[in-house]
């Protein structure tokens, strides 16, 4: 029905405070009286969704017999089975990917397509700043400086129109995060990178069958980066994977992930060349490869639910959920809605998650301004990094963190619901919609009980 609803009427609901609230979704805990009901959880109302959501990970007994017969054979160790190559075919296979290559985890696939696009020690990368930890990190390890370029508010992905100012005489390449599983604009990052002769490392690890122009994410730019990990939508504890179109490429990362053994055409400068040992085991080949179905069908389950939440937070002023580029599909590892506290008498975003969580809804801030944190700070003053740049280099980019508005403003306003809310019922789902619909209605007590 919310979408039939027009907002002057919804406002006129919220506003009257009443009982109607209750039109919003279908399942308000039925012991609770109007007024209780009616009143934020927070003030002593009933919450709007009492019980659980689905839990996560989930497993199957399905599953067990191809986990024991791993157990049992001892050949645990990839190099000794054919569970992993059989992933590495079946996942390249799913997202229409030439290659792929499976690895311990997310950070390690960025580690190898860093290294196997020549990101070298004093080259700097562009890369978006609203992501997890891993990607800065994963950077600073190559002995590389990340260079961030803005956020657009609107999307929360990397800002195309802000990547070329960043762009100096060290830039090796652009690392675009599909954050939340939703995907970057990537035509105008391709197009600046084939202008400049940049690669294009695509962080996929949140962005499992996120599909932008009809291809998936993760085969857009020269190599793409998953994870596994053990709260992402294919999990297996831990596990990562690199795909890419380029067979070359992928022979490339094939030997640096293995100790540095040549691989397919790629051989090096004799049988070794410089690697690591990021390899996956048996074991999370066999427990990812039995996820494949439960991954497609959760995903339409989650997008089906993502637009029932769109549709309702639409019509609540204040809130607006993120844009996604034309012809492009999320796949909601997160699901964020921007909160301008302005329409809600001030109440601070920290504040509404507090009465948001006190309505039975999960949620959080998201990532904050992590530049500002220390990390870069100590990775800037290491000896490492003076012996690579320039005194006059390191601190115009500690500067430059100033600049990034959008993304200040994404860190400050942005509310996150994590992928398992999505994997509810409808009913549940219109839960989130009534709860932010009653906190905006009674947003002016709520911001006076909090000052
Ligand atoms: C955007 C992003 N990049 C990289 C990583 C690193 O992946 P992992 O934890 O598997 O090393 C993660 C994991 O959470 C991620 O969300």
């Amino acid at each position: 029905m919310k979408e039939h609803l027009t907002r002057r009427r919804f406002i006129h609901q919220t506003a009257a405070g009443s009982a109607a609230l209750t039109l919003l979704g279908t399942g308000m805990a039925p012991m609770a009286t109007a007024a209780e009901a009616s009143k934020p959880a927070l003030l002593g109302g009933a919450p709007v969704h009492q019980g659980g959501w689905p839990g996560w990970p989930v497993w199957r007994e399905t599953w067990e017999p191809a986990v024991l017969e791993v157990l049992r054979s001892g050949r645990w160790f990839r190099g000794s089975g054919e569970h992993v190559a059989e992933f590495e075919l079946a996942y390249a296979q799913l997202l229409g990917a030439r290659r792929c290559l499976a690895t311990a985890s997310g950070t390690t696939a960025l580690l190898v397509a860093l290294q196997v696009m020549d990101v070298d020690a004093g080259d700097e990368v562009i890369v978006s700043p609203f992501t997890f930890i891993a990607t800065y990190n994963a950077i600073l390890n190559q002995r590389a400086l990340p260079v961030f370029a803005d956020t657009d508010p609107a999307t929360l992905t990397i800002d195309p129109a802000t990547i070329e100012s960043r762009i100096t005489e060290r830039t090796r390449a652009i690392l675009p995060v599909h954050i939340y599983g939703m995907p970057c604009d990537m035509d105008p990052i391709n197009a600046i990178a084939k202008k400049h002769g940049f690669a294009v490392i695509e962080d996929a690890c949140q962005a499992w069958l996120a599909e932008y122009k009809g291809r998936k994410c993760g085969t857009l730019g020269d190599l793409g980066c998953f994870s596994f990990q053990n709260s992402k939508h294919l999990p297996s504890g831990e596990g990562g994977a690199v795909t890419g179109n380029s067979d070359d490429l992928v022979d490339r990362c094939q030997a640096f992930h293995n100790c540095g053994r040549a691989f397919g055409n790629f051989k090096g400068s004799g049988s070794f060349t410089r690697g690591s040992n990021f390899r996956m085991q048996q074991f999370q080949a066999v427990i990812l490869l039995q996820q494949f179905e439960k991954l497609t069908r959760e995903t339409a389950v989650r997008r089906e639910n993502a637009e029932l939440l769109g549709a309702g937070l639409r019509q609540i002023p204040g809130i607006q959920p993120a844009r996604l580029p034309e012809n492009s599909r999320a796949v909601w590892h997160l699901y964020p809605l921007r909160y301008d506290a302005s329409q809600f008498h001030g109440l601070t975003r920290d504040q509404f998650v507090r009465a948001l969580n006190a309505e039975g809804i999960p949620c959080g801030g998201g990532y904050t301004e992590q530049y500002n944190d220390g990390l870069l700070d100590e990775a800037i003053h290491s000896r490492g990094f003076k012996r690579l740049f320039s005194e006059a280099r390191l601190k115009a980019y500690r500067e430059s963190f100033r600049e990034l508005k959008g993304n200040r403003q994404v860190c400050a306003n942005t509310v996150g619901m994590s992928q398992n809310l999505l994997l509810a019922g409808r009913a549940e789902v219109n839960h989130i919609v009534e709860a932010i619909g009653k906190i905006q209605a009674h947003s002016e007590a709520l911001a006076k009980a909090a000052r």
